[in-house]
């Protein structure tokens, strides 16, 4: 599979993003984990070379069931990136709280390492804007943890344009990690912009809407999920999103292509953006979204695809 360049890092990464939320077995519910490690070995096998995880998935279950996906295969051959911001405590009932302070980047950067079981990580991310430490503190950790080989690049994930604008004033930003799909295009205002001209990778999260934009529904779902609060799959909104996304089959086939491989495709192609991640849960998934690489559409297929999901 070809390989993109991350932003300005000299790190090559696959047009697709193999997601890893899905393994924290929370907020997508207790999934077969031997389903979720043969998706990561699928995914590598395939030429996916890029995971993306975080220690908030399930409070680091989801990292350390990546590394037991990943376990065996060579680590010059993979990309990590993982991200931190929510502390927890290991009392049960204690909530979390925001954390970006220097000590709490050092010592989390280290659990992250035990769990995925590896000597460095890739991609360190900012999970989110924390407001009660100065950005300045944290770009000192991310420089000490790059000084020491333990992260190979820092970015964030979810600031606004302006947070970032701040955070470049107080260290190097490489890569971010905002919310971009066809319904949901806020990042095209200001922060896609920001991030082309300052050279910033973008890996965008949510691609396929949660699922919504595989073109599998039929509008009458119901779901024990993250998705059972999300108006956008409930009643007469969630038919109205499945019928607009129906309207894709046509594109598709033209192109011999199934829907979610058109609209990553499509994703692909965006100009700000280096790579989508696509959330998966099992090797069916990995193998039908490694099918959005190495075609293209035109740019008149590409504002099909905008307008019919507008
Ligand atoms: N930085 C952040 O704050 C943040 C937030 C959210 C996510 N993320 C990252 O971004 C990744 C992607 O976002 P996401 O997982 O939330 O949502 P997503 O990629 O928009 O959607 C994931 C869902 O798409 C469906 N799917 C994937 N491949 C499929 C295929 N080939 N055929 C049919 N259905 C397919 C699955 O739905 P079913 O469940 O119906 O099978 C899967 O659960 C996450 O895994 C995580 O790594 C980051």
């Amino acid at each position: 599979m070809e390989r993109v360049q991350l932003g300005r890092t000299d790190i090559m990464v696959s047009p697709i993003c193999f997601g890893c939320w899905q393994m924290g077995g929370t907020y997508w519910g207790r999934l077969p984990e031997e389903d979720l490690e043969a998706a990561v070995r699928r995914g590598f096998e395939l030429g996916v070379n890029f995971y993306d995880t975080a220690d908030a998935y399930g409070n680091g279950h989801g990292e350390e069931v990546l590394a037991d996906g990943l376990d065996g295969l060579p680590r010059d051959q993979y990309v990590l990136a993982t991200k931190l911001c929510h502390h927890w405590l290991d009392e049960p009932g204690s909530p979390r709280y925001e954390d970006l302070t220097y000590d709490y980047v050092i010592w989390e950067c280290e659990q992250s390492l035990k769990r995925l079981r590896t000597d460095y990580i890739d991609v360190y991310l900012a999970h989110a804007w924390e407001p009660m430490t100065h950005p300045s503190e944290t770009f000192l950790a991310f420089e000490k943890l790059k000084k020491d080989g333990k992260i190979r690049c820092a970015g964030v994930s979810n600031w606004t344009a302006e947070q970032i604008r701040t955070g470049l004033r107080f260290g190097r930003i490489d890569v971010c990690q905002p919310c971009f799909n066809f319904f949901q295009r806020e990042a095209e205002k200001d922060v896609f912009p920001l991030c082309m001209a300052e050279g910033i990778g973008v890996m965008t999260w949510g691609s396929l809407r949660f699922g919504l934009l595989t073109g599998k529904y039929t509008g009458q779902e119901t779901f024990d999920d993250l998705r059972k609060t999300d108006p956008d799959f409930q009643g007469q909104k969630f038919k109205e999103n499945v019928e607009k996304v129906n309207k894709l089959k046509t594109i598709a086939e033209s192109k011999g292509k199934t829907v979610i491989q058109l609209v990553i495709r499509a994703m692909i192609q965006h100009p700000a953006i280096t790579t989508p991640i696509v959330g998966i849960k099992r090797p069916d998934q990995i193998e039908g979204a490694v099918g959005a690489v190495g075609w293209s559409l035109t740019q008149q297929e590409l504002y099909a695809v905008r307008d019919t999901l507008a």
